[in-house]
């Protein structure tokens, strides 16, 4: 086997998704620690200390002390080369976590157990179907009393509609967590309880062995034994092609905190998962572990270093293998180049790299040239890859410079911002760029858009609310949009190319809308 697919079969490249407060960051935290990339747990993200996470760069996250960029990590093993891709749980969050799904292979999804499937849960996984990748579900907290595990796969079944397969099964919860059954092995690891020491002690004892009873006494284990039987009978079989097509979540209960079931979670996370799969383009497939290098950029970060101005491209490899200076070409730039300085994040730092591979996300010095969704790859063999979808913004307002002398940067500022895709920007229909309607998914990035006007650009702005909760891009080329028929409190808009969309404050005048218009085909994503 060659180099290049020893490589890239090694990838594993994942988001984590969750609900705030479910526990990912202190399952990103234990996994890193396996993979001996931090040995200081409680440094990925300082909640409510002093320390801040490899994520918060922006000033704005420090003040609240909440992630509002998503980051990606990568760590190694077992011999595994292992990414995590970071989003954002905060219910503010903004569009880049849900194209920060896109440059994903699988996610994990933590959920609370003492609380089920949430709100931001919903949202995140409703992006993974739409890209039918695997989701493997890690339920956490089971050291605190959580709902019955029955009722938990239930929910996940009935709220996310999909299958679910239990890998290991708790025995009982909170004060009375005695650990988890490995169905594989029939096998229990057990739990001691601790006095809210990080690291509990765990033990494997075979569900046979008259120690069993002993560790997790005569009533519990009577339960484990009927639980373990209605499962093998009435639960979905473990099918690992349903798995890799994201038709079935395979489901471990565990304890993040107290390291507890997160490393067999992770062994058997490496055997579902498959190594980076082909990527569609416009032209066709893309094999990994072809020697042509593609990747596209997924993200872009602005002014992590104030002075400098500088921005950062993310990019997920597709294909091939990147080296340091190698020369590229950006497609829709139509241009060959140079990617200048390279990074990866290790755990804790950023570091410049000579090599990455298919599977891994590389971030690079970007001067303003790229846009999410372009397609990076080598001239010999020119490929596109299909543009990442715009999500539809849930928020919206009006916004205008405050003095009219600072036009020229207000332009620049709202244009760039948008182009790194936080924020979206309209026109009315026939307005100039002295006024313009800002849409975003999370309210935060309102925040975000005020404080980089003022800091970067030196802009104030002033902002009004709009009523408008619903957006639609019109599908139809050939429509006159001023001669729509439509309610009184749906606006007319246009984005920065040009493209026709409608705002409505209500699900009924979208219907109204489309009963008003015979023909009318309206769309919730945009294309990019
Ligand atoms: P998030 O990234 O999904 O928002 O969640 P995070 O990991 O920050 O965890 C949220 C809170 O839940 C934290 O407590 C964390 O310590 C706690 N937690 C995470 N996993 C477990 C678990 O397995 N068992 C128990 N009992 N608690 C868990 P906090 O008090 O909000 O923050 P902190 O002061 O501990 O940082």
């Amino acid at each position: 086997m060659s180099d290049l697919i020893q490589e890239i079969n090694k990838r594993r490249t994942f988001a984590i998704i969750s609900h705030p407060d479910a526990g990912k960051t202190t399952l990103t935290e234990k996994l890193l620690l396996y993979g001996g990339a931090i040995n200081l747990a409680g440094s990925v993200k300082g909640k409510r200390t002093s320390k801040h996470a490899v994520s918060d760069w922006m000033e704005i996250e420090k003040k609240r002390g909440i992630s509002v960029t998503s980051s990606v990590l990568q760590f190694k093993y077992n011999g595994y080369c292992i990414n995590i891709l970071d989003t954002p749980g905060h219910q503010d969050f903004s569009e880049d976590t849900y194209r920060t799904l896109m440059a994903a292979d699988s996610a994990v999804m933590v959920i609370d157990g003492s609380k089920g499937v949430e709100n931001q849960t919903i949202k995140l996984f409703k992006v993974c179907v739409m890209r039918h990748i695997p989701i493997i579900t890690f339920i956490n907290k089971m050291d605190r009393d959580s709902k019955n595990p029955f009722d938990l796969l239930e929910d996940i079944e009935n709220v996310l509609g999909i299958h679910t397969c239990p890998m290991n099964w708790p025995i009982g919860s909170g004060k009375e967590f005695k650990g988890v059954y490995n169905r594989k092995s029939q096998s229990v690891l057990a739990f001691t309880a601790n006095n809210g020491q990080k690291e509990v002690e765990k033990k494997v004892v075979d569900v046979n062995s008259p120690e069993l009873k002993e560790i997790v006494g005569e009533y519990k284990y009577q339960d484990l034994v009927d639980e373990i039987e209605l499962l093998d009978g009435a639960g979905d079989d473990f099918d690992l092609e349903a798995v890799q097509k994201g038709e079935l979540t395979p489901v471990f209960f565990g304890s993040a905190l107290t390291n507890f079931g997160v490393e067999p979670f992770l062994e058997e996370f490496l055997n579902l998962t498959t190594p980076p799969l082909s990527r569609e383009t416009i032209e066709g497939e893309v094999d990994p572990t072809s020697s042509d290098f593609s990747a596209f950029v997924f993200k872009i970060q602005a002014n992590m270093n104030k002075a400098h101005r500088d921005r950062i491209a993310f990019m997920r490899i597709c294909s091939g293998k990147f080296e340091k200076d190698m020369e590229v070409f950006h497609l829709q730039g139509n241009k060959k180049m140079r990617l200048s300085q390279p990074q990866q994040i290790m755990a804790q730092e950023r570091e410049v790299i000579d090599e990455a591979y298919a599977g891994d996300i590389i971030g690079v010095f970007d001067p303003g040239i790229f846009s999410i969704g372009d397609t990076i790859c080598t001239a010999r063999n020119k490929v596109q890859f299909k543009g990442i979808p715009t999500f539809a913004p849930e928020h919206f307002c009006r916004v205008r410079q405050k003095d009219t002398m600072k036009r020229k940067q207000f332009i620049k500022g709202t244009s760039q911002i948008a182009q790194e895709g936080a924020i979206q920007i309209f026109q009315e229909l026939d307005a100039g760029m002295e006024e313009v309607i800002v849409g975003v998914v999370g309210v935060l990035q309102f925040d975000v858009l005020k404080y980089r006007l003022e800091n970067e650009y030196n802009v104030d702005i002033i902002m009004e609310n709009l009523p408008f909760q619903f957006i639609r891009w019109i599908v139809n080329d050939d429509i006159d949009v001023k001669a729509l028929n439509l309610a009184s409190d749906t606006k007319r808009i246009q984005d920065l190319k040009g493209n026709h969309l409608l705002l409505f404050t209500s699900e009924w005048s979208i219907t109204w809308a489309l009963e008003h218009n015979e023909g009318l085909k309206l769309q919730e994503f945009g294309n990019n």
